[in-house]
């Protein structure tokens, strides 16, 4: 979105979507889905631009999310080719990448409106019942480091290489980046790396934790098998709730996350052990 200095309406009306079925569009938003029962796997599509994406794209994801089958347990984000995503096209600076020109957010209740519309492309990645994993490698550079964040776990490549560039181009990251970005690696080390906008390779971003796992080029699609299949051993509600404790164990006070833990326990124990 150019990050926050733009603003505009959808270039295509969309279908809405239902659960299961594929939204219309797709293609044309450089995204493919494919469901293999459990698993979803959303790969960015556009290998001869570095999977570089447009406003389409972060709308096709929202559609994705909101008609993901009921069965999916775990979502993959890919990228077709050499990188992951080269982030944002850079063509829609130019209003010829996605169809819709740029404003200076001059109307800020129509651009607060129009962020927030894009930003449902990343946020579903942490619903509770499913588990979200970005298959990283090669470049990961702001919009495409920003997906990377907004999902669960991510598994990279040893050739992966992150870089947050928006404050580069005068921008700020506003695809939901800034929070986690935050939560894995601390304040002074995303003022480091967003404010210097460098490269992250794998071996640090592993060490800084923007990576649990790091295996070679070749590996990347049987390392997230293998991790799918292991997520989808454990029992759906059990993964449910956990990942929901997980998920607010940082804001929660000590007392707070006890009860929650309780809360959770009790349904848990009712589904297992009731008649
Ligand atoms: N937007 C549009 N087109 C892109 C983008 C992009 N973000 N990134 C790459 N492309 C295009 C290139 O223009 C090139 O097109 P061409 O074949 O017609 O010349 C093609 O994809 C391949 O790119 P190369 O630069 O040749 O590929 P290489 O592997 O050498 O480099 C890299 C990849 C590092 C990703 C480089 O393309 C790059 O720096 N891209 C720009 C990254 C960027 O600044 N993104 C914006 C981040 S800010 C945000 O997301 C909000």
């Amino acid at each position: 979105m150019g990050d926050a200095t733009t603003a505009g309406r959808p270039e295509t009306a969309t279908a809405p979507e239902t659960a299961g079925s594929v939204p219309p569009g797709l293609d044309e938003a450089g995204l493919r889905l494919d469901v293999d029962g459990a698993v979803a796997t959303v790969t960015l599509n556009r290998p001869e631009r570095r999977n570089a994406m447009t406003f389409a794209t972060w709308r096709g994801l929202a559609a994705i999310g909101r008609s993901l089958p009921a069965g999916v347990r775990v979502v993959v984000l890919r990228g077709e080719g050499p990188s992951f995503s080269a982030g944002i096209d850079l063509g829609m600076f130019s209003g010829g990448g996605g169809g819709e020109g740029f404003t200076d957010g001059a109307d800020a209740e129509g651009t607060d409106r129009f962020i927030a519309e894009l930003q449902e492309g990343y946020t579903w990645l942490r619903r509770p019942d499913i588990v979200s994993v970005a298959a990283v490698q090669g470049h990961a550079i702001g919009a495409g480091f920003q997906l990377a964040l907004a999902c669960d776990i991510r598994v990279i490549a040893e050739d992966a290489r992150f870089c947050m560039k928006e404050p580069a181009l005068g921008l700020v990251p506003d695809l939901t980046g800034t929070k986690p970005l935050v939560e894995i690696v601390g304040v002074g080390r995303a003022l480091e790396l967003c404010l210097t906008a460098r490269t992250v390779l794998a071996d640090e971003a592993a060490r800084i934790g923007l990576a649990e796992t790091v295996v070679p080029r070749d590996g990347l699609d049987g390392a997230v098998r293998d991790l799918a299949d292991a997520l989808l051993a454990v029992n759906p509600g059990a993964a449910a709730a956990t990942k929901r404790l997980l998920w607010q164990a940082a804001e929660n006070t000590l007392d707070e996350q006890c009860a929650a833990e309780r809360r959770e326990q009790i349904g848990r124990l009712r589904e297992v052990f009731g008649s």
